[in-house]
């Protein structure tokens, strides 16, 4: 195989009680990327539509995790990479995720399969440490596993896919202000009581189980962030009556997607996560703040090859 075109999903990470360790795939947003084997050694982004990044591999999130697989792996060629951007970076669904962990996964099948979904991980990771200073594998993993993932740790890395009930939809707005990761984890506080640590931690189980036994009343009672939320959601405008408005709608819950700003309600079935959408369009709506709005399934297989 010479080249392959594929779409790498947009993901919701940190799932209210799971920041940096929860993440999961959306069905209906993510890129289009297109991977080239040429003879040439090295990484390069030739095209880039829908949004103006650096084409430099060296400063392109797709380059550099595209760069740490070929660090790894002796092949004499290169790869020229086309990205069409349609999740807006500083959104908060994985922007950068989808185009790193992309790029390693389109590669990683060109040169036949030598890496596995977890090393794929850790090269993608490498974009995440250029877009936001910090190597978070909370998008990346359900990009390339598909479904919800938990990173249960970092180092080693050791990543769970959790598989999700199939009547669970996301619903994810955003207003469309850009809020870069980098900033929105420097205002983070860098300890946690105890207290607010047992309750968030009571939360994850709690979700993680839900998960697993399709038991939505217990997804809904544990998507509650004690820890994260408090202090991000003070730079989303309209946060407060969004997720007001998403639980009288029927969503099981609501709150912050990654970083921000998009807001996520996760709800069972799609007519309450429509229903839910069209609240949250709403609120926008009346405080005249410009918006887009995802309505989801949970992507079961991440990233994929489009014919
Ligand atoms: N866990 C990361 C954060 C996700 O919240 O900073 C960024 O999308």
């Amino acid at each position: 195989m010479e080249s392959i075109r594929i779409f790498s999903p947009a993901s919701v990470a940190n799932i209210s009680c799971g920041f940096d360790v929860l993440g999961l795939a959306l069905e209906t947003i993510g890129d289009f990327m297109t991977v080239i084997k040429v003879p040439e050694p090295g990484v390069r982004i030739t095209r880039i539509t829908g949004q103006k990044l650096p084409l430099e591999a060296k400063k392109n999130v797709a380059g550099v995790a595209a760069l740490a697989l070929l660090d790894k792996f002796e092949f004499e060629g290169g790869f020229e990479i086309e990205i069409e951007k349609r999740i807006k970076p500083g959104s908060g669904i994985g922007s950068s995720a989808a185009s790193a962990s992309g790029a390693v996964w389109a590669i990683n099948e060109l040169l036949g399969h030598p890496f596995s979904k977890l090393e794929l991980v850790e090269f993608a990771m490498e974009g995440e440490r250029l877009a936001s200073g910090a190597a978070h594998a909370d998008n990346v993993a359900p990009a390339l596993f598909g479904g919800f993932t938990l990173v249960r740790s970092y180092e080693p890395l050791d990543i769970i896919r959790i598989p999700a009930p199939e009547d669970l939809f996301a619903t994810v707005v955003h207003p469309l202000i850009e809020i870069k990761t980098a900033d929105s984890r420097k205002i983070l506080k860098t300890s946690i009581t105890l207290a607010d640590g047992i309750k968030q931690w009571g939360n994850l189980g709690g979700l993680v189980a839900g998960l697993y036994t399709k038991d939505y009343g217990l997804i809904g009672r544990s998507l509650v962030d004690h820890i994260i939320e408090p202090t991000r959601s003070i730079l989303i405008p309209g946060f407060d009556e969004v997720k007001r408005a998403a639980l009288n709608a029927g969503a099981l819950g609501c709150g912050i997607s990654g970083s921000g700003p998009s807001i996520f309600a996760l709800s069972k079935g799609e007519t309450i996560a429509k229903q839910t959408a069209a609240v949250m369009k709403e609120i926008y709506g009346g405080l005249e703040i410009d918006y887009d709005v995802h309505v989801s399934n949970i992507n079961p297989y991440g990233i994929k090859e489009i014919y």
